[in-house]
């Protein structure tokens, strides 16, 4: 299994005078695995991504290291890297075409022409198996239903062709069965095209159902990380416990395993 990106002892704080959102976090991340990164709301998972991405705030202060053994150099902004965010209504452009934004990523990064990057786009919006892909180019965003938005925004993350897929929260605005839609074509994508998929959730029955790996954050630390299985039913932190009694509790479906 080669290694992807490694982090060491990652250190992130917003402010100068503000405590660290994450504090030594050190991890592996091997080529084409799906790690789910889990934790309560404020617990870093965000932060995390950001910085593995290249995409903190510039007066952030980091330190630490990132190093990426799976690519020739540093990885570039949107080409290594797709990124799909929480909100896809404030991601996508109001005023440009769903084919236009698609297409912008093949455009800058492959080189494509505009032509070219057009049928790309139409390419693009069918394999996020979306309807009349060719027609659907045309639209604008607002068109568009919620569901529909965030595979737009999968199309164009992977537009580029990235070696990373980064995916913070991304079903957390819709509705439970479109939710499982989207994360089923997440795994669909990376498992065809062999990408890595980083999947970031507070819900940890989604997380257990895709990822080959459990990432577990709290307060800013890396508290847990293992195979899937082996974190849900025999957890090591107390954390990652509290995140599992507090989903039986709720009685939602069961967890990897089959519980009761
Ligand atoms: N842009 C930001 N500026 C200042 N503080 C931030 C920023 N983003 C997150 N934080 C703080 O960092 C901590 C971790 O947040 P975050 O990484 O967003 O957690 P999560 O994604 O798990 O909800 C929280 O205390 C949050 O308030
Ligand atoms: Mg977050």
């Amino acid at each position: 299994m080669t290694m992807l990106a490694s982090l060491t002892d990652l250190t992130v704080a917003y402010h100068r005078a503000s405590p660290p959102s994450l504090s030594g976090v050190s991890l592996d991340i091997a080529s084409g695995e799906i790690l789910a990164i889990i934790g309560e709301s404020g617990s870093g998972k965000s932060t995390l991504v950001r910085a593995l991405a290249g995409l903190l705030p510039e007066r952030a202060r980091l330190s630490g290291a990132i190093g990426w053994p799976g690519l020739d150099g540093a990885p570039r902004a949107g080409r290594d890297i797709g990124y799909v965010f929480q909100d896809p209504g404030s991601s996508l452009n109001p005023v440009l075409t769903v084919g236009e934004q698609v297409g912008e990523g093949a455009r800058r990064h492959l080189g494509l022409s505009r032509a070219a990057a057009e049928a790309e786009a139409a390419r693009l919006l069918s394999r996020v198996h979306l309807p009349e892909p060719e027609r659907l180019a045309h639209a604008y965003p607002h068109q568009l239903s919620g569901g529909q938005r965030q595979r737009v925004a999968i199309a164009g993350a992977i537009a580029a062709r990235p070696r990373l897929l980064v995916a913070d929260e991304v079903t957390s605005a819709l509705d439970v069965v479109v939710q499982a839609a989207i994360v089923d074509l997440l795994v669909e994508l990376v498992r065809a095209d062999g990408m890595t998929l980083v999947f970031v959730t507070h819900d940890l029955a989604l997380a257990s159902g895709i990822a080959d790996r459990l990432a577990v954050m709290a307060g800013g630390r890396l508290v847990e990380l293992g195979p899937t299985a082996e974190v849900v039913a025999a957890p090591k932190a107390a954390e990652t416990a509290a995140l599992i009694a507090a989903h039986i509790d709720l009685a939602t479906p069961p967890l990897v395993g089959g519980a009761p």
